[in-house]
């Protein structure tokens, strides 16, 4: 079924101007950027985005380093979007990454990996409504 999934370029990438060379990927996979814009988080924000991991040891550095540069936020769409754009970023660790994946080429740790991209069709919905208005989507 034809899916959307919310990606977001992170601190580590927007940095190094690689939004151009990341966005290459996801289009070569078919993967249609239907939303984006660039936005600079605060730590509150990025807390809120990654509620979910509120618990976790690295909680405190994730939010820290979300809000430290600009991010690009967008929703990608396309057939089986949510899995096709985790096998375009790659595993979560760049160590575990396979070649040609974005966190293979471009991630610098487990942390600063590059990129997210939603894990189910209930997250994507809403980490895209945590972003984006319906009239800013445009397929
Ligand atoms: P992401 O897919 O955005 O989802 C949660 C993020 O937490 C993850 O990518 C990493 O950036 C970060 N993360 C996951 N595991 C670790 C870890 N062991 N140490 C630091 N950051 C982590």
């Amino acid at each position: 079924a034809v899916e959307r999934t919310l990606s977001i370029i992170k601190p580590d990438a927007t940095k190094r101007n690689l939004t151009g060379k990341i966005n290459a990927k996801f289009e070569d996979a078919g993967l249609r950027i239907v939303a984006q814009k660039r936005i600079h988080l605060t730590k509150a924000q990025a807390g809120v985005f990654y509620a979910v991991h509120a618990e976790r040891p690295f909680y405190d550095e994730l939010c820290e380093f979300m809000a430290s540069e600009p991010v690009v936020v967008q929703v990608l769409e396309g057939e089986s979007a949510i899995a096709k754009n985790r096998e375009v970023m790659g595993a979560t660790n760049p160590a575990d990454a396979a070649p040609g994946t974005v966190r293979a080429e471009f991630a610098e740790s487990v942390g600063e990996n590059s990129v997210h991209g939603s894990d189910a069709p209930e997250t994507a919905a809403v980490e895209i409504a945590y972003f984006f208005s319906g009239l800013e989507l445009v397929g």
